[in-house]
C-alpha cells in the first residue's frame, strides 16, 4: 500500500520488443514524465500508467499485478494492461483527438469533429479506462493517502477514485492549456459536463498558468452553473468544493548542467560546431505536434532569408522535430507537411556550402541538449501550450541566447518580459523576432538571459510537486 501515488497516460519507462522478442527499456518522453520522474524517482511512491505499445504490454504481462519493481529493476511503477482497442479509442480517439483539440483551440472549419455514434463508443472507452485507472488506484492506496493525477487523459478518474475510496486525498494536474467556455461548447454538453465534474471530484486541481485556471472555473461556471470564487480560487459543485491551484512547473537547472555536461552531448557539441562553424545558429525542439506550429516556424525563418540577403551563408535553423502520436492521421500529415517545407527552403535558399536549415526527425536528447548549448536564438513558437519547458531548458543551458516565444505559451506569462514575444500565427511578426534576436547587442542578451534563468528554474519540479501535496493537506 502506498501513501503518495501518481496516476499517468504514459509513464516513467517504455518498453520496445525485438524481432527475437527480447524487451528493451527506456525512459519515457515528453514533459510531464521529464517533471514528474525526478520526484517520483525521490520518495516511496508508486506511480500508475499505462501500457502503451506491444512492448509494454509484454512487460506488464511479466509482471505480477502489473508491478514492473516486482518483475524489472525499476522504481515502484504499476503499468495497465488494458486491451487495445480500449486504449486506443480512449488515449488516441478522444484524449489526444478530441480533448487535446479543443483545449489547444485547433479545430478549424475542416478539421471540426463530428460526435455521433462513433464517438460515443470511444467515449465509452475513454470511461473504462479512466474506470481501470480508479481501480488499480483504489487497490494501491493506503488509507488516507495523497493520489495525484495527471493531464487530460484522466479527467474522469478523480471523481470515480473518490466513490471507491472517499478517504483519499485527491489532486488533479492538466499540463495542457484549458480551452475558453465558448470553445470547449464544440463538447456534446454531457460530455462536457462529465469532464468538469470529473476533474472536480479531485479536492485540488492544478494548471500551470492563472490563465488556463481562470479558462476551466469559467466552463465550470458556464456548463455546471457551479459556484466559481475566482479570487479564493475555489470551484462548488454538488455540495463539495474544490480548490483550484497555479503551479507553474519550472525546471531543475543544476540537473540540467549537469546532464548536459556529460561526454555524449559534448561529443555532439563538438560535431555541431564543425557543422556550424562560426555561423549564428537559430534552434526549436519539438514534439512534431501540430499545436507546436512548426510549420509557421520554418516559413518565418524562410520570410526572413528572403527579407534578408545579407545574412545568407551566415546564420544555420537546427529544428528538432521529433515524431508523435502517429497513429493518428493528423499527426502523420504534419510530419510530412514539415518535412515538404523543410525541402521547400533548403531547395530554394541552399548552397553547394551553405545549409541554410538542418531538419532532425528522430529523437536524439543528447544532441538536443548539444543544440541548446550552442544556440544563439531559440524559436518557441506554439498556437497555445499548457506551459513549454522547452522555452524554460534553453535559457539555462545557453545564457546568452536569445528567447523568441509564442504569447500563447503558458511560458510567455513569467518568460515574456525577456523574450521577444510573437503572435504564433504571425509569420511576418516572427520573421521579424527572428532578425531582432540574432542582431541583439551582446550585454542586452546577457541581462535578459540572467533574468529568463531565474525565472525558469524558480519552481522545479521537487518544489511543484511539494506544494501539491501540501495543497492537500
Ligand atoms: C504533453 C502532455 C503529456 C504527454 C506528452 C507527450 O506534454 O501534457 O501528458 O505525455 O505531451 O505526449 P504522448 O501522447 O506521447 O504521451
Amino acid at each position: 500500500m502506498s501513501t503518495v501515488l501518481i496516476a499517468s497516460n504514459r509513464g516513467p519507462l517504455s518498453f520496445t520488443r525485438s524481432d527475437d522478442g527480447a524487451l528493451t527499456m527506456r525512459r519515457g518522453g515528453g514533459g510531464l514524465v521529464s517533471g514528474l520522474s525526478e520526484v517520483a524517482s525521490a520518495g516511496d511512491m508508486l506511480w500508475v500508467c499505462a501500457a502503451l505499445s506491444d512492448g509494454d504490454r509484454g512487460a506488464a504481462r511479466l509482471a505480477p499485478a502489473g508491478r514492473l519493481d516486482r518483475a524489472f529493476d525499476t522504481r515502484p511503477v504499476r503499468m495497465l494492461d488494458m486491451p487495445p482497442a480500449v486504449f486506443h479509442r480512449a488515449y488516441n480517439a478522444v484524449a489526444n483527438s478530441t480533448l487535446w483539440f479543443v483545449n489547444h483551440l485547433l479545430y478549424d472549419t475542416p478539421l471540426s469533429p463530428e460526435f455521433g455514434t462513433r464517438f460515443r463508443r470511444e467515449w465509452e472507452s475513454y470511461r473504462d479506462y479512466n474506470g481501470a485507472f480508479a481501480l488499480a488506484l483504489a487497490e494501491e492506496a493506503a488509507h488516507g493517502a495523497r493520489v495525484m493525477v495527471q493531464d487530460y487523459h484522466l479527467t474522469l478518474t478523480p471523481a470515480m477514485l473518490r466513490v471507491e475510496r472517499p478517504d483519499l486525498r485527491i489532486a488533479h494536474f492538466s499540463h495542457t492549456p484549458w480551452a475558453p467556455p465558448e470553445y470547449f461548447s464544440l463538447l456534446p454538453d454531457d460530455v462536457a459536463a462529465e469532464v468538469l465534474g470529473g476533474i472536480l471530484g479531485a479536492d485540488h486541481a492544478g494548471f500551470l498558468t492563472a490563465r488556463w485556471a481562470r479558462a476551466f472555473m469559467d466552463c465550470c461556471a458556464a456548463f455546471l452553473g457551479a459556484g466559481v470564487d475566482h479570487d479564493a480560487r475555489t470551484v462548488t459543485h454538488e455540495g463539495r468544493t474544490t480548490r483550484i491551484g497555479v503551479h507553474p512547473l519550472g525546471v531543475n537547472g543544476d540537473a540540467l548542467v549537469a546532464r548536459a555536461a556529460e561526454p555524449d552531448v559534448e561529443s555532439h557539441v563538438a560535431a555541431l560546431r564543425d557543422l556550424v562553424g562560426d555561423r549564428k545558429l537559430i534552434v526549436r525542439i519539438d514534439r512534431t505536434e501540430l499545436s507546436k506550429n512548426i510549420v509557421r516556424g520554418l516559413n518565418a525563418y524562410r520570410e526572413f532569408l528572403a527579407a534578408h540577403p545579407e545574412w545568407h551563408g551566415r546564420v544555420v535553423h537546427l529544428a528538432f522535430a521529433y515524431p508523435s502520436r502517429h497513429d493518428l492521421p493528423e499527426y502523420r500529415e504534419y510530419t510530412a507537411a514539415v518535412q515538404r517545407c523543410a525541402k521547400e527552403i533548403e531547395d530554394e535558399y541552399g548552397t553547394d556550402d551553405w545549409d541554410p536549415l538542418i531538419l532532425n526527425v528522430h529523437d536524439d536528447y543528447p544532441r538536443s541538449l548539444a543544440a541548446y548549448r550552442l544556440a544563439d536564438v531559440l524559436l518557441v513558437n506554439p498556437i497555445r501550450d499548457g506551459m513549454n519547458l522547452v522555452a524554460k531548458e534553453g535559457p539555462i543551458l545557453a545564457p546568452r541566447c536569445a528567447l523568441v516565444l509564442s504569447r500563447e505559451a503558458g511560458a510567455a506569462a513569467e518568460l515574456g518580459p525577456e523574450s521577444l514575444l510573437v503572435n504564433p500565427f504571425d509569420i511576418s511578426g516572427t520573421a521579424t523576432a527572428l532578425y531582432l534576436a540574432l542582431t541583439m547587442p551582446e550585454e542586452e542578451r546577457a541581462r535578459r538571459g540572467t533574468r529568463l534563468r531565474e525565472a525558469a528554474t524558480a519552481l522545479p519540479p521537487h518544489r511543484w510537486f511539494e506544494d501539491q501535496l501540501h495543497a492537500l493537506g
